[in-house]
């Protein structure tokens, strides 16, 4: 079976996650589409340079159409933050532009999964979801998998650990109302709160840096790109290799948490090559269940404001 990929939005996200891609995981087919149709042209011939040292790919640019026969369907296409946006202030520049890719990709005849990692992923996410029509395990957000490696990095840095040996998440929205599940997260089955030195306003500021991380790489470079297109690479190659991993993604709430409400929202989620395939209602605190179903009113809120 050969393994195509449509990539919808060329930009820096777009881009570094092709570069990442290709040296990640065996791809036969990797056609980039974008709205500027000059960037993709020189992103194939740039990125085709790679093929002999990661065993081969025809890289080329290509339409929204090019989807009819793909496994999966990336979108990073979205107006990117401005220094002092929050992900939020993009949603109706970007549901314009999310509709005017899902029709046509839908059109194709297109039978894959799509992957999306386009702010505000979460609402991204549930109206790909309702305006594909498609079954809700075959749609994916990136959700709060990089802000659970922001969050990682600074605890590991903070208690002088290895990187990958903390357990600890952000769920909810990715954005302002997401939380840190502190009260259950451990380092190698060590419990995170019997740690000396950590307090609650330690955490408290860990939260805040964690939270602000997007936004202060923004200030100082215009955009942040390397750990989403690490995600994106993570969730394409365990869906193409047919592995299961599990992140905390933008997945389809379906009453975990108690949320009534029909939205993708960021928890741990099973995926391989069928998509979803478990959505996991990890045990939370009081304190954080409500802070879960905050995120869920506030995402609610602005998806009831959207006129599709
Ligand atoms: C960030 C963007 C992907 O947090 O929202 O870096």
């Amino acid at each position: 079976m050969t393994k195509k990929i449509l990539l919808v939005g060329d930009g820096a996200v777009g881009s570094t996650f092709a570069n990442d891609l290709l040296q990640h995981t065996k791809v036969d087919e990797l056609v980039i589409a974008d709205v500027v149709k000059k960037r993709p042209v020189g992103d194939a011939m740039d990125l085709e340079d790679i093929t002999p040292l990661v065993g081969g790919c025809n890289v080329h640019p290509g339409e929204y159409a090019d989807a009819q026969d793909a496994d999966v369907v990336v979108i990073t296409a979205g107006v990117p933050r401005k220094p002092g946006e929050t992900r939020l202030d993009l949603v109706n520049k970007n549901v314009g532009i999310l509709k005017s890719i899902i029709q046509p990709v839908v059109d194709s005849g297109f039978q894959g999964i799509f992957v999306v990692s386009a702010n505000p992923v979460d609402i991204l996410t549930t109206l790909t979801q309702k305006l594909s029509g498609f079954p809700k395990n075959k749609v994916i957000g990136t959700g709060t998998s990089l802000d659970s490696a922001r969050l990682q990095v600074e605890l590991a840095k903070k208690l002088q650990v290895p990187v990958t040996e903390v357990n600890s998440l952000v769920l909810g929205e990715h954005g302002d109302t997401s939380f840190e599940n502190f009260d259950e997260s451990t380092i190698s089955g060590k419990a995170l709160r019997d740690f000396s030195g950590i307090n609650d306003q330690v955490l408290a500021e860990i939260e805040q840096d964690v939270r602000q991380k997007g936004g202060a790489i923004i200030e100082h470079k215009g955009a942040t790109f390397y750990g989403i297109a690490m995600m994106l690479t993570q969730i394409v190659s365990a869906i193409l290799e047919n592995r299961a991993i599990v992140l905390p993604l933008s997945a389809p709430i379906n009453g975990e948490y108690g949320i009534k409400h029909d939205l993708y929202l960021g928890t741990p989620t099973v995926i391989n090559g069928a998509g979803i395939n478990q959505v996991l209602e990890t045990k939370l605190s009081d304190a954080e269940l409500k802070k879960m179903r905050n995120s869920a009113e506030k995402m609610q809120e602005v998806l009831a404001a959207i006129d599709l």
